[in-house]
């Protein structure tokens, strides 16, 4: 099993969402994506409940488990992700990220999460601030910043999140933590500079990744070439 906590912080890690891919390929396209230099691959989850979209579940995670080693960063936009946690850890997913917005409560996602073997994220909607995740900050392994409204690929990215991404960062440094940082939505190797300015070392890109013209390999290079940022700096 990939182990997200032994990911550094300190540099742009990648993370390309298959949303953007050819779905009747995913399998190719995850292995495609890894060929290409990604870190980890991102799974968006929707229910057609938390977010007005239906994407994907566990048997279609648990097929292309078969066809890739990688870590599966998994996106839950559902409104019950303690329900399905175990579900998606047998189907392999490697870790979790729900959303703090959903109904459940946040301390029994987490632990149902981790009794379920698998690392765990927290998600906040463009709405939500910063300070909603600090009490969670010492029992999770990640934040996501979203920097669109969840539930489509392709829309445009959100400035208006970077002061939230740099107060969760000096949160994180401030009380020593060893948790990734991640923005997802619009990210290309424009706005990626932005995000890693802002403390992010975890980037999701969806249609840069997978449509960008000159490949996917020169796109995840331009995105790890835009950090990292120093601390000082935030
Ligand atoms: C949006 C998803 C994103 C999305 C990103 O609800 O969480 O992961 O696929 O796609 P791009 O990079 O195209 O904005
Ligand atoms: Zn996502």
């Amino acid at each position: 099993m990939n182990d997200l906590r032994k990911l550094p912080t300190d540099r742009i890690l990648v993370s390309p969402s298959v949303l953007a891919c050819d779905f009747s390929r995913l399998g190719e396209e995850i292995a495609r994506a890894e060929a290409a230099g990604a870190d980890v691959i991102h799974l968006d989850v929707m229910d057609g409940h938390f977010v007005p979209n239906i994407s994907f579940g566990p048997p279609v995670i648990r097929s292309v488990r078969k066809r890739s080693g990688m870590l599966f960063d998994t996106h839950l936009m559902i409104s019950e992700p303690a329900r399905y946690a175990q579900a998606f850890a047998e189907a392999g997913c490697d870790h979790l990220t729900f959303h703090l917005e959903c109904p459940e409560p946040t301390g029994e996602v987490i632990d149902t999460i981790r009794k379920a073997g698998c690392t765990v994220g927290i998600s906040l909607k463009p709405a939500t601030p910063a300070e909603a995740v600090f009490p969670w900050l010492d029992r999770i392994d990640l934040v996501l910043v979203m920097t669109v409204e969840p539930g489509f690929g392709g829309q445009s990215f959100m400035a208006g999140q970077m002061a939230k991404c740099a107060a969760v960062k000096r949160e994180i440094l401030r009380r020593k933590l060893h948790v990734q940082l991640e923005a997802d939505g619009g990210i290309d190797e424009k706005t990626v500079r932005t995000v890693a300015a802002h403390g992010v070392n975890m980037v999701v890109a969806g249609t840069s990744v997978f449509r960008h013209p000159a490949g996917m390999e020169t796109a995840i290079a331009k995105l790890h070439a835009a950090g990292p940022l120093l601390d000082s700096e935030l």
